[in-house]
């Protein structure tokens, strides 16, 4: 494991700057009360980034990223950048850090605080407990598929292309994400295809099979239609534990299961690349939520799944299990006090803002015998 921890922080736009602040008080904490120290780098992203530079992730913005242990990410986008051009908006920043640093398994957990079992919109029986892990492929797949692009035909209409493309080394990393995580939880793996209509569904669905004999027969394999997949996740969301899908389904799904949970504003994530010679592994963090620019600058926004996403990124990047541990624990603490932000407020709960939800964080931290 490196020595320094460089960590580049990339807030981005709308709420992100402000739930960043956040996660930031908790990286000083570790270093005043635990002496773990964080070699911090800050950049522009998304919007934030075109109005600057005239891009939304520019060449040197990449190499700051590319020299990073690991990236913790804000939120981009919002009603000034809309009118851009496809290519020009601010979250192409994201697909271009993904492809670019080649973060190909995209890891977006599901999980329902006890505190919060009310917040679902599914009756309490169904989702209470769930925990969920979502594993997205997301650098390959119909997102980055080539043949794409749209053409005028000879007769004068038009014709939009995007290609489905996956191969077995593609189909096989992340598939090793996916039961390496199920090895250290329940030892379940769904995978998810659309195999009777898909050719690279079938061949998603025949590496997979593969993949669990040769490297991991001890994890429980089944195989699930997308669609299906779908209802289930409404109907019985708990029978699934690790989930292994493609770019276009995880999109899809990891909303879906997102929304399971009732509170958006509480789901962190993490895109974790290959593990490289020299032991680093590119990874990026970043809250599921939006940059939420009907609430921006008013100190209002959750920033639960950023700090929630810095705790992701001490686990995966620096084997900082422990501290990872503790934040969590501290976020479960906060939300069984009555604490809530406007997103998750329930009756008889206290609203707080941003600032006040942070530093709550903090003080529960700060009861811990260090
Ligand atoms: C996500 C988002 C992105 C995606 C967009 C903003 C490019 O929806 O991270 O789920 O489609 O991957
Ligand atoms: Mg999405």
């Amino acid at each position: 494991m490196a020595e320094t921890r460089k960590i580049l922080i990339l807030a981005g736009d709308g709420i992100g700057p402000e739930v960043m602040r956040e996660a930031r008080r908790l990286l000083d904490w570790l270093d005043r009360k635990r002496g773990i120290r964080f070699e911090l780098e800050e950049d522009l992203v998304g919007g934030a980034s075109i109005d600057a530079r005239g891009t939304p992730l520019s060449e040197s913005t990449l190499e700051l990223a590319r020299a990073a242990d690991a990236i913790l990410f804000g939120a981009v986008g919002g009603p000034a950048w809309e009118k851009l051009g496809f290519d020009k908006r601010p979250e192409i920043a994201i697909l271009g850090l993904r492809r670019e640093l080649g973060l190909f398994a995209n890891l977006r957990p599901a999980v329902v605080y006890d505190p919060l079992v009310a917040a679902s919109t599914l009756k309490p029986d169904i989702v209470r407990g769930l925990d969920l892990m979502i594993v997205r492929e997301s650098t390959g797949g119909i997102y980055f598929g080539e043949p794409r692009g749209i053409t005028t035909l000879p007769d004068g209409q038009r014709r939009g292309v995007n290609t489905e493309i996956y191969t077995t080394s593609e189909i096989e990393r992340v598939g090793r994400v996916a039961f390496g995580l199920a090895q250290a939880r329940n030892k379940r793996v769904a995978s998810v295809e659309k195999s009777n209509v898909m050719e690279s569904g079938l061949l998603w669905r025949e590496t997979i099979t593969a993949l669990a004999r040769a490297e991991f027969p001890d994890v429980e394999l089944t195989h699930v239609l997308a669609d299906n997949c779908a209802m289930q996740l409404v109907r019985t969301p708990k029978q699934f534990d690790v989930i292994v899908t493609t770019n276009l389904f995880g999109d899809l799904l990891s909303d879906l299961a997102g929304q399971l949970t009732g509170s958006l504003g509480m789901l962190p994530s993490a895109t974790l690349g290959e593990v490289q010679a020299d032991g680093r592994r590119h990874a990026l963090y970043e809250p599921i939520h939006g940059s939420a620019p009907d609430i921006a600058g008013r100190g209002v926004a959750n920033p639960l799944a950023q700090i929630l996403s810095l705790a992701m990124l001490l686990r995966h990047s620096f084997g900082l299990t422990a501290e990872a541990g503790l934040i969590e624990t501290a976020v479960v603490r906060v939300l069984s006090n009555g604490l809530r932000t406007a997103d998750i407020m329930a009756p008889g709960a206290a609203r707080v803002g941003t600032g006040v939800m942070g530093e709550a964080v903090l003080r529960e931290l700060d009861k811990v015998p260090q």
